[in-house]
């Protein structure tokens, strides 16, 4: 027996929460869990918005018949998204219901193929296209790399619901609160930067590109495949993901650094006493050795100000270092002021690498790198003091 959840009369939440996978794609983690969101619009033709997990698909067929019951059937399976983890039941639907037409663009169709072997009942939709469910009219927006090239939205025109796929989503499960009116966002707000920092963030000109395809549309409810539903207040979520996508920042600061004996961690430490002399209030220190890379990207997409520190190692930066500051490279975050530092033993290489980081990612620079060899001293802590104050005094002026 599965309580259904209802958006409206005739739609239906049928997500399911993940709480057992460690990490998402294998690689971001999930330490509040997750929510694989699907729906279903109970009209003259049923139809389903994407699906959940593989590991879930018993589940889900579950909830499905809760609704429909065992006799009528689902008609249509629209696919705004085919990343596993909204596409992996699409097997486990198909074979329940075999005569479903699986509605996609053409990108996705390719998908399909190349994922499940899926070659016939597909309904290809264009952009603005329309599909009658009855009483329920569906049109299709294309949003590529929105996460993937495929991603397409689903404008729900009689409830004006858009169902948005990954845009808009969240990392954490929905832990009985699935609307916005029934949570308490604070713990959403740092898990859905999280999940647009690192999954989607890199994607950002697409996302603005997005937004532009939605001017005009009457959005009363905001469905995405991951996190809270949003009926009460929808504009809070396209107002986040419209900053975040613009590269917006906060007044504050992260300092991160690889330290192998503690004296780079001494001089982080040192930068961020004094950014709090400054009036500085945002401020996080991270060992890059102990922080798992998904948070620094989120701190980094948080705070205007960015200090990085690291020890030399072979000759170049410690490789949690390298780690964090390669893919920061990849995902192309933007508008940051920056500061660098670091020691060495007996020459120097991690400062010179993180020098080259900051001409290859472009952001300001607010002083002049600080290198110190072995335990930092007077000259060190004096230029380090130097650097927080610039840092502080430049983010006082952006404001
Ligand atoms: Fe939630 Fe890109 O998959």
């Amino acid at each position: 027996m599965h309580h259904t959840v209802q958006l409206t009369d005739s739609v239906h939440w049928i997500g399911v929460n993940d709480r057992k996978t460690h990490l998402f794609e294998n690689l971001w983690p999930l330490e509040n869990g997750i929510a694989y969101n699907s729906y279903l619009i109970d009209d003259d033709h049923v139809a389903v918005i994407d699906t959940v997990d593989h590991g879930s698909s018993e589940e889900y067929i579950d909830k499905i018949k809760s609704i429909i019951g065992h006799e009528r059937k689902v008609d249509y399976l629209i696919i705004n998204h085919m990343e596993p983890d909204h596409s992996g039941a699409i097997r486990a639907l198909v074979k329940e219901y075999p005569d479903i037409r699986i509605v996609g663009n053409l990108k996705t169709f390719k998908i399909v193929s190349a994922y499940y072997g899926l070659e016939e009942n597909q309904h290809e939709v264009k952009k603005d296209e329309e599909l009658n469910l009855g009483h329920h009219r569906l049109q299709f927006i294309m949003t590529p790399w929105v996460h993937w090239p495929e991603t397409m939205m689903t404008y729900d025109q009689s409830d004006k619901i858009l169902f948005s796929g990954d845009a808009f989503g969240s990392f954490g499960s929905l832990d009985g609160g699935i609307f916005d009116d029934e949570i308490n966002f604070e713990f959403y707000e740092s898990e859905m930067r999280r999940y647009f920092s690192n999954i989607v963030g890199k994607y950002s000109n697409m996302v603005q590109k997005a937004f532009k395809k939605l001017e005009g549309t009457d959005i009363k409810m905001v469905a995405a495949t991951h996190g809270p539903i949003w009926r009460e207040d929808p504009q809070k979520v396209l107002s986040l993901y419209d900053r975040w996508s613009r590269y917006e920042t906060e007044k504050g600061v992260v300092v991160i650094f690889g330290s192998m004996y503690g004296n780079t961690e001494k001089m982080a430490d040192y930068i961020a006493r004094k950014l709090a002399e400054e009036g500085i209030k945002n401020i996080r220190v991270r060992d890059a050795s102990k922080t798992h890379l998904s948070h620094l990207i989120n701190d980094v997409w948080r705070f205007r100000g960015v200090i990085l520190g690291s020890s030399a190692y072979n000759s170049g930066l410690l490789p949690t270092m390298e780690h964090f500051t390669t893919n920061m490279e990849h995902i192309g975050a933007k508008n940051h002021y920056l500061g660098l530092f670091g020691s060495y033993s007996w020459n120097g290489g991690g400062v010179k690498k993180l020098k080259e980081f900051a001409e290859n990612v472009d952001w300001e620079m607010v002083a002049e790198p600080v290198e110190t060899k072995g335990i930092p001293g007077e000259d060190a802590f004096r230029q380090c003091g130097q650097m927080a104050r610039s840092m502080a005094q430049r983010l006082k002026e952006s404001e």
